[in-house]
């Protein structure tokens, strides 16, 4: 690490995510659900700078910026003070602008939100200069913030356990070739769709088992055998979302005709994630999707992808030499 006055923007990138399994058990008391899931880091990226300023502020631009908040909810913003509460006493505060550049869908159960809260700790670390906060910590400032964050941290594919912010790495060669659907406009709040999840399973009359993770989609990423992770896709969420956004059972079905080797909502949705056998595979599908299925944005994308990196430290230019004292007056011929 650098020493913090050498450095004047840092940018991290970092990846969304999505869940290849999510088994939701039963609700605690602190309002969190005890989880197993299978989280798997994927190509789209947000890229989060910092820099020093005279005060705290977050720009944010690309495809979803509008629906990106900007005060004092935004998430990374809240990340930075609250890594910023951490520096040794005595230390000067720098407060920071924050600029995202917002490619991961809003609100969409990629965990956009949480991806540039994770950015935001790892740059304002780098920029700040602060080498007492060890990656432990900052995954524990991290998860405090949101269950999600140390995961991005990590990137890969990992499952998560507690309420997902206990990580353990699953080691899986090879890449899978995804599809996702993203409904313009359409956002689920994921309490709400926790709290959907509750409500269908009491009036089913579902008891709930404690989560477990599941062996055969171990076996099948170890070998990276898509066709045998499609089949062992699954998220306790799905039905929730639907419930609450209906068009997503025909988007399931619309990828599903069109040939995808599995799909399932992404976390708390709206997300949809198809996964296909290659790259030519996931442009037919997009092209077939976009043709035929409800109208919606789709990427394309590969994942095991590694989490938040930082991509740029810029150091600013030396100052200018100043110009050697010249001769006084005419300079004699
Ligand atoms: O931690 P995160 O910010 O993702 O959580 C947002 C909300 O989602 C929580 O306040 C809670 O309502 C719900 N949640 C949950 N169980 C989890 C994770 C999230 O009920 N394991």
């Amino acid at each position: 690490m650098r020493a913090a006055e050498a450095i004047d923007v840092v940018t991290c990138r970092v990846p969304g995510k999505i869940n290849l399994d999510l088994n939701v058990g039963p609700l605690r008391e602190d309002g969190f659900h005890e989880l197993s899931t299978v989280y798997h880091a994927v190509s789209i990226y947000d890229r989060v700078s910092v820099q020093p300023a005279d005060d705290w502020s977050v720009v944010v631009t690309g495809p979803y910026a509008d629906r990106v908040p900007t005060d004092d909810t935004n998430l990374a913003l809240v990340a930075a003070k609250t890594l910023a509460r951490r520096r040794p006493r005595g230390s000067r505060l720098v407060p920071v602008t924050i600029e995202i550049d917002k490619q991961i869908p809003v609100a969409g159960g990629m965990a956009g939100g949480s991806a540039d809260a994770a950015a935001a700790l790892l740059a304002c670390r780098e920029l700040w200069g602060m080498d007492n906060v060890e990656n432990d910590l900052l995954e524990h400032i991290g998860a405090s913030l949101g269950s999600d964050i140390p995961f991005l941290m990590h990137g890969g594919t990992a499952i998560g356990t507690g309420r997902g912010e206990q990580i353990t790495p699953v080691l899986a060669r090879g890449e899978l070739h995804w599809v996702l659907w993203a409904g313009e406009g359409l956002a689920l709040s994921t309490p709400t769709v926790y709290a959907e999840c509750d409500r269908l399973r009491e009036e089913a009359g579902i008891e709930v088992p404690d989560p477990e993770p599941n062996g055969e989609l171990m076996t099948a990423l170890r070998r990276m055998d898509a066709e045998e992770v499609a089949k062992h896709l699954r998220n306790d969420l799905q039905d929730a979302a639907i419930s609450l956004q209906p068009v997503l059972a025909e988007v399931l079905e619309a990828g599903s005709e069109l040939g995808a080797l599995g799909g399932l909502v992404s976390g708390s949705g709206p997300t949809v994630a198809f996964l296909v056998g290659s790259q030519a595979e996931a442009i037919d599908l997009s092209v077939g999707l976009a043709a035929n299925g409800p109208v919606g944005d789709i990427l394309r994308a590969t994942g095991p992808v590694p989490g938040t990196q930082i991509v740029q430290n810029r150091v600013p230019p030396p100052p200018p030499v100043p110009p050697r004292p010249g001769p006084v007056g005419p300079v004699p011929g």
